[in-house]
This record gives C-alpha cells, sequence and structure tokens, in this order.
C-alpha cells in the first residue's frame, strides 16, 4: 500500500447532502445522481450523497434511498448517508451507503430544534446503531454540530465538544467530526480545539466542518491544518446550510479551497479544472447564484488578453 502523504489536505464533497438539504426548489433525482457521479470522477475519497432524515423535517432529501440506489459507484470513493437515529440507519443500510455520518449537537437547544431530542436521546440510539451494524460493511462517522458556537446558545464550552468525542470514541466509532454549524468559529479557537482533539484521535480520523457564514471558513481551514488536522468537509459551488439553524449558510466551498491548496502547494488528488466545470453548471441547476468564487473569477492561471492601444 502506497503510504498516505502526511502533507495531502483531503477534501470530502458534502454538496449532495448539507448542499441540497437547503435548497427551495426541488432538484430532480436523476439530477442529483448526476451530480454525485460527477463528482465521483474528480478525486474525492468521500461523497456525502444525502441524508436519510424524517421527510418531513427534510423534504429536499426525501429521495435519498433512490439516490444511493442509482449512482455509478468509483473505485476508492466511500458514499457517506448523514443519519439522525436507528431508522435512518437502517434505511441507509438497505440502500447501500458505505458510512454512516451520525450528528448530535454540542448545544442542547440546536439538538433540540434540529432532531427534536436531547443529545443524552441522540447518544442513547446511537449506542443502538452501533449494535445494530455490528458485522456489516459500513463504517461510522459521528459529528459534533455546533461545536464552535450555536446561534440559540452562542459560545459553546471546549469541554464539553471533547467529552462528547470521547463519548463517540467510547461507542467505537471510525471518524469524528467537528462542525460549525452557522459558521461562528474563529481560527484561534479552531486551532485550539483541533490540537486538544489531536490529543484523542490520529488526523486520519478527524474532519473539520466549516461553514462559511462570516467570511473565516478558509481561515479557519488553514488553522485547522497548521494545528494538524487533514480532513475538511467542502461542498461545491459554497452551498448548504442547516434550515434548523437561524442565520444559517453555505458550507466552504470545494473550488475555493482545492485553489487555495494549488496555489499555496498543499496536495489534494482534487481535479481542480474538472470541479469547476462541475461548479459551473449549478446556477442554472438550481435558479441562483452561488457563493463560489472561484467558478466566478477563474483560477490565477486564466489569463485576460491585454487591452489593444496601449502606451508603448
Ligand atoms: N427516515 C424516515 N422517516 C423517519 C426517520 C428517518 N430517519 N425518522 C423518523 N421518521 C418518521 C417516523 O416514521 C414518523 O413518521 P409518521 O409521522 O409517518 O409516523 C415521523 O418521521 C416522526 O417520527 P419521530 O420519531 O416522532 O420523529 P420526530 O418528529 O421527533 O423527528 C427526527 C426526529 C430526528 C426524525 C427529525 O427531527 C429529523 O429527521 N431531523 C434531521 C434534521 C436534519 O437533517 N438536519 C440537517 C442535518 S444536521
Ligand atoms: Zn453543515
Amino acid at each position: 500500500m502506497i503510504p498516505a502523504n502526511p502533507e495531502q489536505l483531503i477534501i470530502q464533497e458534502v454538496a449532495p447532502r448539507d448542499g441540497l438539504q437547503i435548497e427551495p426548489t426541488w432538484v430532480a433525482t436523476e439530477d442529483k445522481i448526476a451530480l454525485v457521479d460527477g463528482l465521483s470522477r474528480l478525486g474525492f475519497s468521500r461523497i456525502e450523497a444525502g441524508s436519510f432524515v424524517s421527510p418531513k423535517a427534510i423534504p429536499a432529501l426525501r429521495d435519498g434511498d433512490e439516490v444511493f440506489r442509482g449512482i455509478q459507484r468509483q473505485p476508492g470513493v466511500i458514499y457517506v448517508a448523514l443519519i439522525p437515529n436507528l431508522k435512518g440507519a437502517e434505511r441507509a443500510l438497505a440502500a447501500g451507503a458505505d458510512e454512516l455520518n451520525l450528528v448530535l449537537s454540542a448545544s442542547q437547544s440546536h439538538n433540540l430544534a434540529n432532531m427534536r431530542m436531547r443529545r443524552e436521546q441522540s447518544l442513547a440510539g446511537f449506542g443502538d446503531i452501533v449494535q445494530a451494524v455490528q458485522g456489516r460493511p459500513v463504517s461510522l462517522n459521528a459529528s459534533v454540530a455546533t461545536a464552535f458556537g450555536c446561534p440559540f446558545e452562542g459560545r459553546i464550552d471546549e469541554d464539553l465538544v471533547l467529552r462528547l468525542l470521547d463519548a463517540y470514541l467510547e461507542l467505537g466509532v471510525h471518524g469524528v467530526t467537528l462542525a460549525d454549524t452557522t459558521g461562528m468559529a474563529n481560527p484561534r479557537q479552531v486551532e485550539r480545539l483541533v490540537r486538544r482533539s489531536l490529543e484523542r484521535v490520529p488526523a486520519s480520523m478527524l474532519t473539520l466542518h466549516f461553514h462559511n457564514t462570516r467570511g473565516l471558513g478558509l481561515c479557519n481551514v488553514l488553522a485547522a491544518y497548521e494545528a494538524g488536522a487533514r480532513r475538511f468537509d467542502a461542498a461545491l459551488g459554497g452551498l448548504g446550510g442547516c434550515p434548523f439553524a437561524p442565520g444559517a449558510s453555505g458550507n466552504i466551498c470545494s473550488e475555493d479551497l482545492a485553489n487555495l491548496c494549488a496555489e499555496t502547494g498543499i496536495p489534494t488528488g482534487i481535479d481542480l479544472d474538472g470541479l469547476l466545470r462541475l461548479a459551473r453548471g449549478l446556477p442554472a441547476l438550481l435558479g441562483h447564484e452561488v457563493p463560489g468564487q472561484l467558478a466566478k473569477a477563474g483560477r490565477n492561471c486564466d489569463l485576460h488578453a491585454l487591452p489593444a492601444g496601449l502606451p508603448g
């Protein structure tokens, strides 16, 4: 086996889930499948292709079963499903998800708004899921939402976030994610929490999930990377947001992040030109402009012709 490059920054694509869950206009199942298939060819090792939550909570993703069954799986790509409960886990397994992403919020109020239950109930349900998937060919990731701040409660105690990570590790999950659901994190806080998390888990098990709600998304990525983190969620076009978190807006943008890495010499293994082509199709698919910057500006290497008639 070729050893992983320790410098590599792994971008995990979440547009088909986080991105589409908040879109007001219905995206047809075949278009969701085409989006996942397009992303599958660009070098991502993980794609969160949908969620298996209550269709009343997130109507936009109610066709998760058909999406997972319809995609053309590429070797080496892990197709992830976000799930809130045992029912979601059973649906995701039946549809062929490779990895289940369990989610609860560090903030009790956001967990109540998002999952309609208390954190302790979410965690107890995850214990049941761990039992249910024993011996099945599926891996488990577990996310702490609102880990850097909550739109209802404000500041979140870092020790609480770490206790939740510990609880996840005790359950035996294979990976953990710290999610900044509404873009409240700042680079100093990120650096601190990443360092403390890496005392518990290796970088290969830790994912950072940032939203760019306050423009700090890529600053937070660099702070986390320099503190030793290597895995980051990002969404094509900078789509995304949690409908149960007031003021939520897009994830950090995959092509903007891939560009940051390309320009600073951090390897990602992502086909940036292919990603840009896909991103430029989003406004037509969704009927509105999307937040990503690179698709509008072009790459640094896309030079412009000098205007005619300049003085010699
Ligand atoms: N998939 C499909 N249907 C589900 C489901 C799942 N994972 N979990 C529950 N349901 C259905 C139940 O069968 C029931 O259906 P019915 O009304 O036809 O009988 C209905 O949803 C209510 O079930 P209940 O267990 O009482 O759920 P709830 O209303 O208390 O909601 C959650 C709890 C967790 C299911 C819901 O809040 C949810 O799906 N949240 C996820 C939100 C989300 O995805 N946020 C963004 C990503 S973090
Ligand atoms: Zn998110």
